[in-house]
């Protein structure tokens, strides 16, 4: 099966014309290549991307909701908004929202809250630094028993794990492959530590830098199923060599 590839947009680009123009590209590339794309814009376009986007390949998220359906959050957009809106997935807890004061509490509520209403919860975690001694390890398994520990093992089916470490994102270098096909393995095993052998079948993309070139070799050899793209995902040269990477490994 192809990977999946989610296609962070963050707060680009700045007008609603440019966005229509980004997303047709980007459908363009997801066709040409048959890989299953969620694209990830900012939510104030989200609902009229939906309603003018036909092709089947190309789902939407949003980039972060409230837990809440509806209340006194000024500011917020909740996870009933973005299903209103048609959305099919959110991202949850990526690092640019952690750094915001999102705790790993506040997320495991969104991910029972996305569920609750029907979508798919793309749970990002990583740590911010890995040192020689492994600390890192601990931090990752905190970040997975809250996020998930509490939910059915009947449910992990429907939520995606993005591992994303800060120190790869927005840099010069992704992770090697090596490193995360050890992280993958361990990913793993700390969900089959709480859940038991559905563990075994937790998918699990990989994020941080993520270029044309190191693509193929992520996805031949670090054990994941799908792609968290940031910054190649704005650039539409750059975006369709990506998917066609996806479409060779
Ligand atoms: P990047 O961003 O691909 O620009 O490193 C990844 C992300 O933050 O989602």
């Amino acid at each position: 099966m192809k990977a999946l590839v989610v296609a962070n947009w963050k707060m680009h680009p700045s007008t609603f014309r440019e966005a229509k123009k980004l997303l047709e590209e980007t459908k363009k590339a997801a066709e040409k290549y048959k890989v299953p794309v969620v694209v990830a814009p900012p939510s104030i376009f989200v609902r009229e991307l939906v309603s003018t986007s036909r092709g089947k390949r190309v789902a939407f998220a949003v980039q972060h909701a409230h837990f809440e359906n509806e209340g006194a959050f000024t500011g917020e957009i909740s996870i009933a908004h973005a299903r209103d809106a048609h959305v099919t997935h959110v991202l949850i807890g990526h690092a640019e929202r952690r750094a915001r004061g999102e705790t790993d509490e506040d997320i495991a509520k969104k991910v029972a809250a996305a569920l609750q209403f029907g979508l798919t919860p793309i749970v990002c975690i990583g740590e911010e630094v890995r040192r020689p001694g492994g600390e890192y390890f601990a931090q990752i398994s905190t970040q997975l028993r809250t996020a998930l520990g509490g939910l059915p093992s009947s449910h992990l089916s429907r939520v995606l794990i993005v591992y994303e470490p800060l120190w790869t994102i927005g840099a010069d270098h992704a992770m090697s492959p090596h490193e995360m096909h050890q992280m993958s393995i361990f990913i793993r095993k700390t969900v089959v530590d709480m859940h038991g052998d559905i563990g075994l079948k937790m998918k699990i993309l990989y994020g941080g830098s993520l270029n044309a070139e190191n693509t193929l070799p992520m996805l031949q050899d670090g054990d994941i199923h799908g792609l968290l793209v940031g910054r190649a995902c704005l650039d539409t040269v750059e975006f369709t060599k990506l998917l066609k990477a996806v479409s060779d490994a």
